[in-house]
């Protein structure tokens, strides 16, 4: 039986415990003490139990599973092939943890880090083991989340992604491999779904719930952008922004909203603190938050482009005759923005294409990949109308990257 250890058992750590042992490895969970992992462990049965009753296994199944999970400390961690860190986000903290730990580890033994903000080849040089080092980012619930991205460090050796990338399949996982740039691919190219959202607010095209519907309704996204962020939680959907948009060295494209940024100060979280741009403490979630002005003129030229990027994005046409034709600009811009960030996201050298298809629609549940949008609606009417939302707003947003 192949055997991972895991180091942390908060929520990432657990849920990944779970996914491992769910899949026949025996797992090694170790914290700073053995009482957390025991928790941890408490807490990763009643799942599993859950599981069974909602019929997705057995009861034979999840008894197997929670045996494969073995609460343990550094020393036991000598028959790992893999190793997965899942600790707290701080670089210092994680390079002090990992030094014990490959004391123990058999030399060849792969070690993966799950940061989501790190630098996977600074983790790997300062622990000295950078070949056999790379990231293993999962999202969260990790049980329930397909995607993870395979991250390849500075000096990563090719065989080791190769490797975790037949693991993370193995365990029912997308991989999207990528470089080890800020935000990898799913935090970098779905900030636009966000932050657009927020700038069509700003400019008074239309109010979050009109914005909102237009996503589902049109594109068929599951939930709208201030839904999202406001599930997400606003404090931790602008310091992903931030952190991103200082890495890349201040892009106009990610930007942080000021508005979004506001709501945070205020202590408007979203769903956990009660009110976000909705108040949740009622029955049915109340929009609170409201353009400050009405877009001045009506939207010009550019709703015809719109309406027609949204005719070939829809897969209903019924449906977009639902939508008036702030929507279908608001659906428009949103969604160039983040075919656009998809685009820059190549030209820097974070991914393939395949690869930030597969991360889209598995790390974050969009029905199709921004180039398989692309594609569809076709590349000359993207260029189109993101040279229109460029010379309209003259922001730089709409830029896009030079030929390769
Ligand atoms: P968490 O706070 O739930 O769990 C962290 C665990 O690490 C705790 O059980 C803590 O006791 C343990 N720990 C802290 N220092 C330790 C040390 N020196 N030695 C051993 N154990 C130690 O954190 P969470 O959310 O599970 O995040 C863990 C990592 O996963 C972070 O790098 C985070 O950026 C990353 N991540 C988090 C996601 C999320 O949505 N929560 C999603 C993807 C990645």
């Amino acid at each position: 039986m192949s055997t991972v250890g895991i180091l942390g058992a908060g929520a990432m750590g657990a849920g990944i415990a779970q996914v491992a042992a769910s899949s026949g490895w025996r797992v090694r969970l170790v914290d700073l003490d053995l009482q957390t992992c025991e928790s941890a462990k408490t807490g990763i049965v009643k799942r599993l139990t859950r599981n069974v009753e909602k019929g997705r296994m057995s009861q034979a199944e999840a008894n197997v599973a929670a045996d494969h999970i073995l609460p343990s400390g550094v020393v036991d961690l000598a028959d790992c092939e893999l190793f997965i860190e899942a600790i707290v986000e701080d670089i210092d903290v994680k390079v002090a943890a990992l030094k014990p730990v490959i004391e123990v580890l058999p030399a060849a033994a792969i070690i993966a880090t799950n940061t989501s903000s790190l630098s996977v080849s600074d983790i790997g040089d300062r622990i000295g083991s950078a070949e056999r080092t790379c990231g293993m980012h999962f999202f969260n619930p990790a049980p329930i989340m397909k995607l993870v991205e395979v991250v390849r460090g500075n000096r990563t050796d090719e065989h080791v992604l190769d490797r975790v990338e037949a693991i993370a399949t193995d365990w029912g996982k997308k991989v999207a491999r990528c470089a080890d740039t800020p935000g990898f691919i799913v935090n970098r190219v779905a900030r636009p779904y966000y932050l657009e959202a927020f700038r069509c607010l700003e400019d008074g095209l239309a109010d979050p719930p009109t914005i909102d519907a237009a996503m589902k309704t049109i594109g068929g996204f599951r939930m709208g952008p201030f839904e999202l962020t406001d599930f997400i939680g606003h404090d931790v959907n602008t310091a992903t922004t931030r952190s991103v948009w200082e890495q890349w060295n201040r892009p106009s494209r990610l930007a942080p909203s000021a508005v979004q940024e506001a709501m945070v100060a205020e202590g408007n979280l979203g769903r956990k603190s009660g009110c976000g741009v909705y108040n949740w403490s009622g029955e049915s979630p109340v929009c609170v938050l409201r353009p400050t002005q009405d877009a001045a003129s009506g939207i010009g030229d550019i709703g015809q482009l719109a309406g027609e990027l949204c005719a070939k994005a829809v897969n209903d046409v019924e449906k977009l005759s639902k939508t008036n034709d702030r929507q279908q600009v608001c659906f428009a811009r949103i969604l160039a923005a983040v075919m656009n960030e998809a685009s820059w996201a190549v030209h820097d050298g974070v991914a393939a294409q395949a690869d930030i298809d597969t991360a889209m629609k598995f790390g974050v549940n969009y029905p199709e990949g921004p180039f398989a949008w692309r594609d569809r609606i076709g590349s000359d009417l993207v260029n189109e109308i993101l040279a229109a939302f460029e010379s309209s707003s003259g922001s730089g947003r709409f830029i896009e990257p030079p030929p390769t």
